[in-house]
């Protein structure tokens, strides 16, 4: 008959084993999965200081040799993935405008293709359209509010109402002029613009773009932020407009972070209200170089690194958080203008010598203290574990009864005292002990 163990000495043992077990497993799969991309940072020569970067495209492919972003770096991604394109360039300025009033923002909501009112023909829903709608083999979204299109020529129209409309308008497909249920398709060549109407351009000299939002305000002068160097002032008596990526009103006036396309635009063009669209359009053709020598807030184009870069995540071009972490991505860093909203635009990470791959996320100090840890404490788990088991077997013996006991200390090193000290009891443990 086996008598019970000592649980204490079991347990010590068995929790040993296992973490030796479990921490040499996770060396093994840390080493896939922290310690070579962790090399790979270190040498992959990439600044830590962040240029920036404008979405030019993203492409959904099929058969991909490369993704901007996959879930789960372990396995290779296969089928789809998407492929986002940039375009590569230096900041632009930082400007500072000073003594600002009667500031005002607009944002300009295009249609959010995927949270927007669906009417589906099918079900009958599109015998009460009005409007222009955008359609996909029967399912129509309202874009009267977001865009304004001109067009000459519609194809002849379909009746959706009454009872036969549903089978009518059942693969009703593309740009769709509405009026109570009777739809005709647009002809191309047609030119939707997005309805970003009534911005407020009364007493205003500053306009600055900042993707789908419009800030506009009155300032005294605008300044290159950490200098004096004074770059506008209201005295010229014109407007002055940038693009720039982020804004922050403080108390007198706004910080413009990368601002570029500085010019100015005579005041004359612009009335009590204006829109995106004509804004945009002036922008482009009716402006002046703010700095004639091209150093301060300059043109897009002179400040391009690279066309065209791959956008990868990270240097693995995936994550292992199983969060639905790339969907969220993806649908930020993927907006190309293709659906008439603002490009995304946004801080990236570049290697000087490799400039056709840029990340959108790099940290050199969060990457060096998940090596830290991940090193460190697998491996004094394992070390601990090893040292505890082998301590184990140096001081643990099995009696004659088959118990595990611990040796008696004295037994075990000074073998001449043992024979006066040992009861009978402990025979065995002081026999075996001799023996060995
Ligand atoms: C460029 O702009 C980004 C975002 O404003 C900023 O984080 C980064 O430090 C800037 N890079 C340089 C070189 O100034
Ligand atoms: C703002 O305006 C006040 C009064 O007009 C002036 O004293 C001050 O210097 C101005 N601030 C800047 C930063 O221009
Ligand atoms: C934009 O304007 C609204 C009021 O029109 C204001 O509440 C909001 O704070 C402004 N946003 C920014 C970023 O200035
Ligand atoms: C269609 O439009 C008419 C008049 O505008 C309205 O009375 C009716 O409720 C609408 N029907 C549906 C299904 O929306
Ligand atoms: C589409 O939007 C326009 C403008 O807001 C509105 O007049 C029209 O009724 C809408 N159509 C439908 C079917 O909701
Ligand atoms: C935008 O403004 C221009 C000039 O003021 C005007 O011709 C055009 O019709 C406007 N567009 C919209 C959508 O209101
Ligand atoms: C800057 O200007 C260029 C040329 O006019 C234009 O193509 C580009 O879209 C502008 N960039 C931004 C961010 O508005
Ligand atoms: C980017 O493309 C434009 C137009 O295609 C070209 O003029 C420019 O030189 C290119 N810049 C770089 C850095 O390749
Ligand atoms: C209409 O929908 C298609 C597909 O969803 C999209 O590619 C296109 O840009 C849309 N057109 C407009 C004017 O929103």
């Amino acid at each position: 008959m086996v008598p019970p163990q000592d649980g204490k000495i079991c347990g010590t043992i068995c929790l040993c084993q296992m973490t030796a077990v479990l921490s040499s497993v996770a060396l093994v799969y840390l080493t896939v999965a922290i310690y070579m991309p962790s090399m790979r940072a270190f040498q992959s020569g990439i600044s830590e200081v962040p240029a920036m970067c404008t979405t030019t495209r993203a492409v959904t492919k099929d058969t991909c040799d490369w993704g901007s972003c996959g879930e789960w770096c372990l396995s290779k991604t296969s089928g789809a993935c998407i492929q986002i394109y940039v375009n590569l360039r230096h900041n632009g300025s930082n400007i500072q405008y000073a003594n600002c009033t009667n500031s005002a923002n607009k944002t300009c909501y295009g249609i959010d293709q995927e949270n927007a009112k669906k009417y589906r023909c099918i079900a009958d829903e599109c015998k009460n359209l009005t409007g222009t709608f955008n359609c996909t083999m029967g399912m129509c979204i309202n874009i009267t509010d977001a865009f304004e299109c001109v067009f000459q020529e519609t194809e002849p129209p379909l009746k959706c109402s009454g009872k036969r409309g549903k089978i009518t308008c059942i693969e009703l497909h593309g740009l769709q002029s509405c009026t109570r249920g009777t739809c005709g398709r647009i002809k191309s060549p047609y030119n939707c613009d997005r309805r970003c109407v009534d911005i407020p351009t009364r007493n205003k000299n500053v306009i600055i773009l900042s993707g789908d939002r419009v800030f506009l305000s009155q300032c005294q002068r605008a300044l290159l932020a950490g200098s004096e160097q004074e770059i506008w002032s209201q005295d010229q008596d014109d407007v002055f407009m940038s693009s720039c990526y982020s804004i922050e009103t403080t108390e007198d006036g706004m910080e413009a972070s990368d601002c570029i396309n500085g010019s100015t635009l005579e005041k004359s063009y612009l009335t009590d209200l204006t829109n995106f669209t004509y804004l945009n359009f002036l922008s482009v053709t009716s402006t002046k170089i703010l700095d004639e020598s091209r150093q301060i807030a300059p043109p897009e184009e002179d400040l391009i690194l690279a066309n065209e870069s791959r956008l990868l995540v990270n240097l693995e071009g995936c994550v292992n958080t199983l969060r639905d972490e790339c969907r969220e991505f993806l649908k930020e860093y993927g907006k190309d203008g293709t659906d008439h909203n603002a490009r995304a635009r946004f801080p990236c990470f570049y290697a000087d010598h490799n400039r056709d791959t840029v990340v959108a996320r790099f940290n050199l100090a969060i990457t060096f203290r998940e090596f830290v840890i991940g090193s460190t404490v697998p491996s004094v788990l394992f070390v601990v574990s090893c040292l505890t088991l082998m301590l184990c077997q140096r001081t643990v013996e099995v009696g004659d009864d088959s118990k595990m006991r611990f040796k008696k200390k004295a037994a075990a090193i000074i073998p001449g005292v043992v024979a006066d000290d040992i009861t009978p009891g402990d025979a065995g443990g002081g026999a075996h002990a001799m023996a060995l």
